[in-house]
């Protein structure tokens, strides 16, 4: 059994802080949310490195959004639902569509500089799958870092934000099935609670599940597993992204190299150097990136190679250099020249597209416990996200929280609360252990899933299962009990989900079954496993 919280406690013992609104993470649903909430309230945001680091900070391709005549949100629309494979709300993708405009004018209000063009129009970049130019991005190829930028500084200068750095979110409490606010442990400190009205989970993505990932260190699926534990349902989380190209380079690490510049015509090669995309899929390097990741795997299977070939040297230098400063610099340090050399590049794990199941307005099944970001599942990604979607989603569902959260009727005060159970006292190694559940996890619950592996996989996590039960103080302890609550989830997903679609791959169900898979597989700790939808009822 996963217990209910991660340590023991008694709030009536410890230092209470007060506040109206929680937001855990700083990315872009993080600062993008305070702010909106700041409006009316005051807001605590906690980030767990510095207010600027953040995975957004490492997203390059852009934001996509209607802006052009020639597009419209009936094909954004369009493009999302094709990429989705049939799991996407139809609702949520007509809100992020219709909605996505208005929100990135706000980034812009906020201080976000996009790339413009020597007209002064907003530069318009493609990306897999996008049926038109419709993707802003900023400083080339520096998407996230301008706009945590942008964001970050408007936040430090609101005084109705309370920033926390460097502080660590053990877990949400709740009373009566209600989130009443957080447990947070500061640097060198002990550990406190934040009451709060409502508290926002922001805290981003899971790529650590993986050996192999272009997320940072801290994407721990931290807000997965203590939402789960809070009793919220945790929804189609066996849909994995696998982005097709990241820096494949000995010593480097698995550095994104954006889906933009094949936007802006490179070109896949196997080690032999033939294009091999047009065997695959007639949008060829710009299929959805599910596609893309399977056919570049089956490639280097075929050539017996841990990589492929990105080649954009067709393309003029001052293009290369003007669009993708940031990864022409990166590549160079490994003197590997874009303008002249292909880039070696291989699928690494990138984002996942279920979550924390929420409703329209980000609010989850435990009532004053909000998701926001790439920890949520609005429902708009369906099995497979459509590249620069995830941005547009934590604004729009981030403004709609906080539309949601100015409706809250405040809480009367709490009882006491307090959680204790037997915990061994026993050393562990937090670090190999993540290691070990990253390999465990890239070899049997990777891109190609089998139910043997996956069986082998679960079996493994389950005798981990026991260090829930040692008592912990650090937060890579922490941080590797959430991953292991994560992984749990997702393998017991890939068992449960026999077909193959978006970013779920089973090599022994290779088809999409919609007759009978054309739902969503939801988990939580009150009411165990369920499946819900079905043809003609996707949610
Ligand atoms: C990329 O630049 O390829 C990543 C963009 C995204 O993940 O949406």
């Amino acid at each position: 059994m996963i217990p209910r919280y991660l340590v023991n406690f008694d709030l009536d013992r410890m230092r209470r802080e007060r506040t109206d609104v929680v937001v855990v993470g700083a990315g872009i649903a993080g600062l993008y949310t305070a702010l909106q909430v700041s409006t009316y309230a005051d807001a605590i945001l906690i980030s767990k490195k510095k207010l600027d680091d953040s995975n957004t900070r490492w997203a390059q391709g852009g934001i996509a959004a209607v802006t052009a005549k020639s597009d419209s949100p009936a094909l954004h629309r369009q493009d999302t639902l094709v990429a989705g494979a049939g799991l996407c709300s139809d609702e949520a993708v007509e809100v992020l569509v219709h909605e996505g405009p208005e929100r990135l004018k706000e980034l812009i209000e906020y201080g976000t500089q996009f790339d413009k063009d020597d007209q002064g129009r907003y530069e318009l970049t493609r990306e897999g799958a996008h049926s038109k130019r419709r993707i802003l991005h900023a400083q080339g190829d520096a998407t996230g870092a301008e706009i945590v930028r942008a964001l970050s500084e408007r936040v430090r200068e609101t005084p109705r934000i309370t920033v926390l750095e460097d502080h660590f979110v053990v877990d949400v409490v709740t009373h009566e099935e209600q989130c009443v606010g957080v447990l947070a442990i500061p640097p060198d400190g002990e550990m406190f609670f934040i009451q709060s009205n409502a508290t926002v989970l922001a805290t981003g993505g899971a790529g650590q599940l993986y050996r192999y990932t272009t997320n940072p260190d801290i994407a721990t699926a931290d807000g997965i597993a203590m939402a789960y534990r809070a009793g919220a349902d945790i929804k189609d989380v066996e849909f994995i992204q696998f982005h097709p190209t990241a820096l494949y380079y000995p010593g480097a690490p698995r550095f994104l190299i954006s889906e933009a510049v094949r936007g802006e015509g490179a070109i896949l090669r196997n080690i032999n150097g033939e294009r091999f995309m047009e065997q695959y899929h007639q949008q060829k390097e710009l299929a959805p990136r599910d596609v893309v990741a399977r056919a570049i795997v089956a490639e280097m299977e075929k050539t017996n190679s841990a990589y492929v070939y990105l080649d954009i040297t067709h393309e003029p230098e001052e293009l290369i250099k003007h669009r993708f400063p940031t990864i022409y610099k990166f590549c160079l340090q490994y003197g590997l020249d874009m303008v002249t050399d292909w880039i070696p590049v291989a699928p690494a794990c990138h984002y996942i597209m279920g979550g924390v199941r929420t409703d329209l307005h980000g609010e989850t099944a435990t009532s004053r416990l909000f998701a926001c970001g790439e920890v949520s599942c609005t429902g708009v990604h369906g099995a497979n996200r459509l590249a620069s979607n995830s941005l547009s989603e934590a604004v729009v569902f981030g403004h709609r929280i906080a539309e949601r959260i100015k409706q809250l009727a405040p809480r009367e005060s709490l009882p006491p609360i307090r959680f204790e159970q037997p915990r061994e006292h026993r050393p562990s190694n937090p670090m190999q252990q993540r290691v070990k559940l990253q390999k465990l996890m890239l070899r049997h619950v990777g891109l190609k899933r089998h139910e043997k592996g996956l069986r082998k996989a679960s079996h493994e996590m389950e005798r981990m299962k026991r260090l829930f039960h040692y008592e912990h103080h650090t937060k890579e302890a922490f941080e590797f009990l959430n991953l292991l609550n994560a992984a749990l989830l997702t393998t017991h997903a890939a068992l449960l989900r026999e077909e193959s679609r978006g970013g779920h791959y089973r090599s022994d169900f290779p088809q999409k079954d919609d007759l009978i898979w054309r739902k969503h597989i939801i988990q939580s700790i009150k009411d165990g496993v369920r499946e819900e939808g079905s043809i003609g009822h996707v949610e």
